[in-house]
């Protein structure tokens, strides 16, 4: 897998182009990326380098969201655009937090991503260290959410009948084109999946914005998303506050409410936390939200 000559690159990756799953590994320190991704990546974070600091920041919310949800009783996760696993899964936080608070891990977790790396790369990540009869990983499309519902179920791992943390962290800011190719179909696939949770269920999203980030660092937005339309496997999509937050629909709002992502409950920091300091919260900019299917 981290193998990075270009003959080992295996079937079905598509190394013509740089794939976002594959360089925000390649931010985060991971193998799963090849020559193509890294040149990319340097030459986004020479323009951008906060953008690594970004991506930690955003595995720390995924750790305190998971913490606190196993805290609320959540033992079932659905953590759609998963990537490629890296320090710090869904599934190995949840298990410590059970250890932690002296339960067997019980904790069951479905990741899905459409991109092929990811998937084989979760697949050989719980094969060694994971627990199948309560994690399992499936190629699926956010586009398309009756199917990866249906898939997602299929697994056996989930059960429909109990609430269900859906995790879109970092995923919904990647340009959802339907049908025609161009049109936004993310909400509406969200709006399909808010549908399918049973009550009591979490939505947990995080996203990049350019409303309200520090004037340079909107520049430096611009620049980002520009370089990912031309460049890459996926193009970007900056929403507004307003336009994120639609996407919880009428779930109840779990506090503190929406914010940018270091401010999303501190204190359920871990001990393995990294620490990773902005100028202000803007800079950070990824607005962070979860909210909660009452009925
Ligand atoms: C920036 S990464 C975020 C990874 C992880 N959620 C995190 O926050 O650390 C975005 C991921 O979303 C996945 N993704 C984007 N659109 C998707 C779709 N329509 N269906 C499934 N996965 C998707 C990408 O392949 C990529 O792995």
């Amino acid at each position: 897998m981290g193998d990075r000559t270009p003959e080992t690159v295996p079937e079905g990756v598509d190394v013509s182009r740089p794939s976002v799953a594959r360089v925000y590994d390649y931010y985060l320190g991971g193998s799963a990326n090849w020559a193509v991704d890294r040149e990319f990546g340097d030459r986004v974070l020479r323009k951008f380098p906060l953008l690594r600091d970004v991506a930690i920041a955003n595995r720390m919310f995924l750790n305190r969201l998971v913490r606190y949800l196993s805290k609320q009783g959540i033992r079932q996760f659905l953590d759609v655009g998963a990537g490629v696993p890296t320090a710090g899964n869904t599934h190995q936080i949840a298990d410590e937090m059970a250890v932690a608070s002296g339960r067997t891990p019980d904790t069951h977790v479905v990741y899905v991503d459409y991109e092929p790396i990811a998937v084989a790369h979760a697949e050989i990540v719980l094969d060694q260290e994971g627990n199948t009869d309560r994690h399992g990983v499936i190629k699926a499309d956010l586009r398309e959410p009756d199917d990866l519902w249906a898939r997602a179920m299929a697994t056996g791992l989930l059960d429909p009948d109990e609430p269900i943390a859906l995790l879109l962290i970092a995923v919904l800011h990647v340009h959802q084109p339907g049908a025609d190719g161009v049109t936004d179909i993310g909400p509406e696939s969200v709006a399909r999946l808010r549908e399918l949770l049973p009550a009591g269920s979490y939505l947990a999203m995080s996203h990049i914005t350019d409303e309200g980030v520090p004037p340079e660092v909107g520049e430096n937005l611009v620049e980002l998303k520009r370089m990912y339309d031309t460049s890459s496997s996926s193009n970007g999509i900056w929403r507004a506050h307003r336009d994120v937050e639609a996407m919880l629909g009428d779930f109840e709002m779990v506090a503190p409410g929406w914010c940018w992502l270091p401010q999303w409950r501190p204190e359920e920091s871990g001990p393995n936390a990294h620490s990773i300091s902005f100028a202000t919260p803007n800079h950070a900019v990824g607005w962070a939200g979860v909210g909660r299917k009452s009925r």
